[in-house]
């Protein structure tokens, strides 16, 4: 406390404005199921998505077309989509690395699609093994394709806080990166921590690079948890105006290209904060602890959900 004018050194952030709703998009079914050593049936993985859509979530990533060798987890996303009870209001959307794996999303009848971008050459080149530039420029065939079917494209950029490869990467490469897939059409960009290294006052300093010229609404956070950052690091942008948020249930999740990468910030935790804060979801998180529990039985791993473990305690010592 400062002596002379007796006021708190510091500020309350009680007055600071939040968003009144936030919009959750669902990773468990893809980078979820992606890293898991073994591979899950198409049957299960759909219905782990039906799960998802029963708790309220409304945008999902149900499946990946990309090479089988590359990530043989997501081979088979065709029967997952063709497998799916929809629920109106829900949209399935899939990762298409290239026109191939777009042509494959429409057949299998995915409502949106999702291209990805690297901020740091060493990914771009494990991950899909060509350049920044290169990759850019194969997705414009997809956004060309995307747009006569009237189909809406998101664009991914990794390791905006770090890369396992080339280490620090500059936030204008970010917003640079993130800016092309936005001019090239995408309609929103959602800004991965790959690796999960960032800490919050670097999440603020990449967002602020971003939306000098991407439209802040149109940017989404990707957080992976592997240093425990994530939901701090959503916090802090929800301070900047981020409406936005990536998540997976249970925290699964990881990419084979980013090696040690934990998975996604886990989606039980981010709505017990959202909620928490009086900021709407729409989500349901005693249908997603449910959701939780089929997905533990049957992968049989423990879960990386701080309120979902605590929620589940407290539900049965209640
Ligand atoms: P390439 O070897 O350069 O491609 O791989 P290619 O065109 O030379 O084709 C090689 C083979 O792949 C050919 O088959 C193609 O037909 C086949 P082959 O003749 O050898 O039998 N192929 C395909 N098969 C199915 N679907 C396709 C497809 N395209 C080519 N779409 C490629 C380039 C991008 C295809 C490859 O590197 C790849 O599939 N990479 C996938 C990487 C991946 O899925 N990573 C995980 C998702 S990204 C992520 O998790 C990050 C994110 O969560 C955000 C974050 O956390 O930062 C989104
Ligand atoms: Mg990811």
């Amino acid at each position: 406390m400062d002596k002379n004018n007796k006021k708190p050194p510091f500020i309350s952030t009680l007055a600071q404005k939040f968003p009144e709703s936030v919009s959750l998009v669902e990773m468990g079914a893809r980078d979820g199921l992606q890293n898991q050593p073994e591979t899950f049936s198409a049957s299960l993985r759909a219905e782990l998505v039906d799960r998802l859509a029963s708790t309220g979530l409304k945008r999902i990533e149900a499946g990946s077309f990309v090479s089988p060798k590359a990530v043989p987890q997501m081979a088979g996303s065709q029967d997952v989509f063709s497998a799916l009870n929809r629920k109106s209001g829900v949209v399935y959307s899939a990762l298409t690395p290239n026109l191939k794996g777009f042509e494959a999303a429409i057949a299998a009848g995915a409502d949106e699609v999702a291209v990805f971008a690297s901020a740091s050459e060493g990914f771009s080149q494990k991950n899909i093994n060509c350049t920044i530039t290169e990759s850019l420029q194969r997705f414009e065939p997809v956004m060309d394709a995307a747009k006569k079917h009237h189909l809406k494209v998101r664009g991914y950029v990794s390791c905006v806080m770090g890369c396992p490869y080339d280490g620090e990467v500059s936030p204008v490469q970010v917003a640079t990166v993130a800016n092309a897939l936005w001019q090239m059409g995408c309609y929103e960009i959602s800004l991965g921590d790959t690796i999960g290294v960032g800490t919050p006052l670097k999440a603020k300093r990449i967002f602020a690079a971003c939306s000098k010229n991407t439209p802040i609404q149109s940017l989404a956070a990707h957080f992976h948890n592997t240093y425990g950052q994530a939901l701090t690091n959503i916090y802090a942008l929800l301070e900047e105006g981020l409406t936005v948020i990536d998540s997976s249930i249970a925290g699964l999740g990881g990419c084979p290209y980013a090696p040690g990468a934990s998975g996604n910030v886990a989606t039980e935790d981010v709505v017990y904060m959202l909620e928490g804060m009086g900021i709407k979801t729409g989500i349901d998180l005693e249908a997603l602890l449910n959701t939780a529990r089929f997905i533990h039985r049957e992968l049989g791993i423990p879960s990386r959900s701080n309120a979902g473990v605590a929620l589940v305690h407290s539900n049965l010592n209640s």
